[in-house]
């Protein structure tokens, strides 16, 4: 990547082959920024890639004169081993990071009967120790960026309040946003740091959610709010607003909540019924 063009931002977004990561990397790239993207799988990456190289030149790009790209970098994020290699691929690109997305995420159900561990430990390794790799991995280039440099993590409003079957991915992302929080205070002389919580958003992620999912928006329409409020910096960026709303009533009237959530044995359980439909 070159350092000629300063408005050009360096950004290294995770799970970034698919979903909210891919449509981000897009978008980002189409504005004329520079974009690493990470994940476990080439062929996906690079299917991103060669889909920003393929498609015609964004006006945006073009106004500010910011030819932006898109580079595939494979990082298992609950690969602690690999961190310092990361870092050292990362720095083969660019010199600094301006901006970490860090999007990669799991989501795995519980079934009735049984806590299996197994799983626990799965979804936390992925949401939660591989949010930590990834910042280490990306601290030393924040370290160097120009201007203030931005981490940005994606959580989620399921962890909010207590979801059926979410025991783990829903406390997999409570860790994550508190992670962040305190990060940000550990770090307030080096950068800003936002917590970004969606509610529903159409993924591979979410293609096999056997529950309506009220307010649910495409992976695109979520990569255009989620850049637009960065844009600001705001400590947290939670969307959409009715759900976000509908789930600070329930933080509210907790016991009507849990009442009307709660699953009967055999039931799928969802949010639809406090919710609504969009
Ligand atoms: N979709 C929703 O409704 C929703 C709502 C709230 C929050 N979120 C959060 O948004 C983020 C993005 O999810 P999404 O909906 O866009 O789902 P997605 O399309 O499944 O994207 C997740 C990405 O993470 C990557 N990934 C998974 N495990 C990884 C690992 N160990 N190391 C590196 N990359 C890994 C996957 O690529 P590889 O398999 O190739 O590694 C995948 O591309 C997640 O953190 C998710 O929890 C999603």
């Amino acid at each position: 990547m070159s350092t000629s063009n300063s408005s050009a931002k360096r950004i290294w977004i995770t799970g970034a082959g698919s979903g909210i990561g891919r449509s981000l990397a897009l978008l980002y790239a189409a504005q004329g920024h520079k974009v690493i993207i990470s994940g476990r799988t080439l062929d996906k990456l690079q299917h991103v890639a060669d889909e920003f190289s393929a498609a015609p030149t964004n006006p945006a790009a073009g106004a500010s004169g910011n030819a932006g790209n898109i580079v595939p970098l494979v990082f298992d994020v609950t690969d602690a081993q690999s961190v310092e290699q990361t870092t050292t691929q990362l720095s083969h690109y660019t010199d600094y990071l301006d901006l970490v997305i860090l999007s990669a995420g799991t989501c795995e159900y519980l079934r009735r009967g049984y806590l299996d561990p197994a799983l626990f430990k799965r979804v936390l390794d992925t949401n939660f120790f591989g949010l930590i790799n990834s910042i280490n991995a990306a601290l030393p280039l924040l370290q160097k960026a120009p201007r203030r440099p931005h981490l940005a993590g994606v959580c989620s409003l399921a962890a909010f309040i207590g979801f059926p079957r979410a025991e783990a991915y829903g406390a997999s992302k409570a860790a994550a946003q508190y992670l962040l929080h305190s990060v940000r205070t550990d770090y307030t002389d080096l950068m800003d740091v936002t917590v970004i919580n969606p509610g529903f958003v159409t993924t591979p992620m979410t293609a096999a959610n056997d529950f309506p999912m009220p307010f649910e928006m495409k992976a695109d329409e979520a990569a255009k709010r989620i850049s637009s409020a960065l844009n600001n910096r705001p400590l947290e960026f939670n969307f959409p607003r009715r759900l976000t709303a509908t789930l600070r009533l329930a933080q509210l009237f907790k016991r009507t909540w849990y009442k009307r959530i709660s699953r009967k044995p055999g039931a799928s359980g969802s949010a639809k019924e406090i919710a609504g439909d969009e």
